[in-house]
């Protein structure tokens, strides 16, 4: 029998590209979402790529009644992945109780129903940010972790430690942390991607929006960082390879490869591309000149980061394989998808 999965903000961008390769791996998905940042027809996307329609719960994380209730309709459920939370930094500043219910809250229902319900093992979306401004390129896991320059980044940092306290104190579940870097790029079906509501904050679909016509310009924010050619540089990661380290990571945890409770791993490519460079590349793919002016810094921006990945290399036998310009090909697939479908 399929093993059951729960995948929590399952109707997001990294959520709904993990849904795909677990179907595919031969899970059967349970999605949790409360549609905050997302709608119910991304389970048609997955539907046409799978050929398998997961089931939907539209509920909220942080209801621990509804999440009982949840664990009570659907018996079985052998692994978590929680991708649900609340991610946009600069909103974390104005609103931060908001994002300290919404990531916090939900950690703790999800910890707190496992062991009752049977939960082996939950996978946690935690990012590079917990990292600060690095001292030194690539990270490893081992790098300090610095202070959170946002509430969103704090949330991640706690998260961490809950788990970290949480089975330190003996509780019989497993998890595996994973600390991502920039995911970027859609499934190559273009079948779902990355629909941000309103004004992209992120860098990838500022540049496609901009590349179709719905933004004006690209403001780059800095060239003048001690960089190469002084705008920043990141570890941009395509969305399908990192969906498939989760993949990798509940068999981990489900048939017990490992005897280590947590374990932490960055994902990423171990590359560093600047943002200039990912402009060329996108024009490249694109064949299309890109609009953009170079603007003052962004506060609270990191000047460079990107990822040892060789943890996640060697124990999870797991690797990022996609360049950067079919990562790009894809974003852009997708952005003229929206279009076709006259979503944006
Ligand atoms: C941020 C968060 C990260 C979070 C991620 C996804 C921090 C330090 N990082 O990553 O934790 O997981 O968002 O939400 O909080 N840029 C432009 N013009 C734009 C947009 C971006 O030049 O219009 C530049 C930024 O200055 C940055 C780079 O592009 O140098 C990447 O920005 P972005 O896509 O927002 O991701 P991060 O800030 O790296």
């Amino acid at each position: 029998m399929a093993k059951k999965i729960l995948v929590t903000g399952g109707t997001g961008y990294i959520g709904s590209h993990t849904v795909v390769e677990l179907q595919q791996a031969g899970y059967e998905v349970i999605i949790v979402d409360n549609l905050s940042n997302s709608n119910a027809e991304v389970i048609e996307g997955i539907t046409h790529i799978s050929g398998i329609r997961p089931k939907f719960e539209k509920l909220d994380c942080t209801d621990l009644p509804a999440m009982k209730a949840l664990f009570k309709r659907h018996q079985g459920i052998e692994g978590i992945i929680h991708f649900a939370a609340s991610k946009a930094v600069g909103e974390s500043v104005h609103k931060p109780l908001m994002y300290y219910r919404n990531n916090i809250v939900s950690l703790l229902n999800l910890l707190q129903l496992m062991p009752e319900n049977k939960v082996k093992g939950i996978v946690f979306s935690s990012s590079c940010t917990v990292y600060g401004e690095p001292d030194n390129n690539p990270i490893d896991e081992n790098a300090p972790i610095k202070p959170a320059t946002s509430p969103y980044g704090n949330t991640k940092q706690i998260n961490e430690e809950i788990i970290l306290d949480y089975v330190h104190s003996g509780a019989d579940i497993k998890s595996i942390i994973l600390r991502y870097f920039n995911p970027i790029g859609s499934h190559p079906s273009a079948e779902i991607g990355e629909l941000p509501l309103g004004v992209p904050q992120n860098l990838v679909p500022y540049i496609t929006q901009t590349g179709i016509g719905i933004r004006k310009e690209l403001s780059v924010f800095g060239d003048d960082y001690n960089t190469p050619d002084g705008s920043c540089i990141r570890d941009f990661i395509n969305v399908v390879d990192l969906a498939k380290a989760h993949v990798i990571a509940i068999a981990r945890m489900l048939e017990d490869k490992s005897d280590e409770k947590v374990e932490i791993f960055n994902l990423g490519t171990g590359n560093g591309v600047s943002v200039l460079e990912l402009i060329k590349v996108f024009e490249k793919v694109s064949g299309k000149p890109l609009n953009y002016k170079i603007v003052g810094r962004r506060e609270g921006d990191i000047e460079q980061i990107w990822a040892n990945p060789d943890h996640a290399n060697n124990v999870l036998g797991w690797k990022a394989v996609e360049t950067i310009e079919d990562t790009m090909a894809s974003a852009w697939k997708w952005q003229q998808r929206l279009r076709q479908k006259g979503i944006m």
